[in-house]
């Protein structure tokens, strides 16, 4: 009676042995340094325009819908405008001042190349919080130096 329930004992001792290794092998699995997890850099304000969780996960098809209501039915939601993302998800460069799409460390990019996704939004869009109003040499025909500032300003 007593060998089998030193049996009894040790085989419960053994599957919680494989249990706890099994758990630890799956945290391993998704832990860091194994593949490279994308590192979002820190927005301002306290919460996104909707839930964090949720905006991971949603907020292509959130701009969309709301693209879609705006550009065909006029419905304007600020809130959801892609100058507001960009506003409070600016990253600032070595100048100190917000870098656009071009650059690795926009917010946009952070999970995007790592995702190998691919977004066209900003050939049209700013993708940085409106930049002060900038004098533009307008006192003469420096259309070169207009046309750079408007790409610049593009971006
Ligand atoms: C009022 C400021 C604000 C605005 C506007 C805003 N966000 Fe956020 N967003 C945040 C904050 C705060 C978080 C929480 C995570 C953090 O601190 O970086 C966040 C988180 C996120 C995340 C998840 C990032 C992660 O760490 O996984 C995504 C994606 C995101 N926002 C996209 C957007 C998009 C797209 C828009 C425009 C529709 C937008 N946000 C507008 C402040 C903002
Ligand atoms: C070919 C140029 C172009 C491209 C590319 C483009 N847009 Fe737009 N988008 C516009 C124009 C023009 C408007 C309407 C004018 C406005 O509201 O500023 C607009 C309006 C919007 C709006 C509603 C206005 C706002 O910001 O709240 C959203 C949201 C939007 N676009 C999101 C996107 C997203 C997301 C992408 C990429 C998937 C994208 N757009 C790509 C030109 C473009
Ligand atoms: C937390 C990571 C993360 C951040 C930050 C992020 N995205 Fe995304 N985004 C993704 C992933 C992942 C997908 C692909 C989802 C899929 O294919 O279902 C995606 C897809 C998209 C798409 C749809 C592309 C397509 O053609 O289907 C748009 C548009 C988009 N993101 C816009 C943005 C914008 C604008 C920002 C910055 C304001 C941003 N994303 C920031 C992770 C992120």
């Amino acid at each position: 009676m007593r060998a089998l329930r030193n049996i009894f004992a040790a085989t419960l001792f053994l599957v919680g042995a494989a249990v706890l290794s099994l758990a630890s092998a799956a945290r391993a699995e998704d832990g860091a340094g194994r593949t490279p997890a994308p590192h979002p850099p820190r927005a301002q304000g306290e919460h996104c325009v909707a839930d964090t969780a949720f905006m991971r996960r949603n907020h292509m098809l959130m701009m969309f819908d709301h693209r879609k209501e705006a550009v065909h039915q006029g419905v304007r939601t600020p809130q959801f405008s892609l100058a507001g993302c960009v506003s409070c998800h600016a990253v600032k460069g070595e100048d100190g001042k917000p870098v656009s799409f071009a650059s690795e460390k926009h917010f946009c990019r952070s999970c995007h190349s790592y995702a190998a996704v691919q977004i066209d939004c900003f050939e049209c869009h700013a993708s940085r919080p409106e930049a002060p109003k900038q004098a533009v040499d307008a006192g003469g025909a420096d259309i070169d130096k207009l046309a750079a500032y408007l790409r610049e300003t593009k971006q």
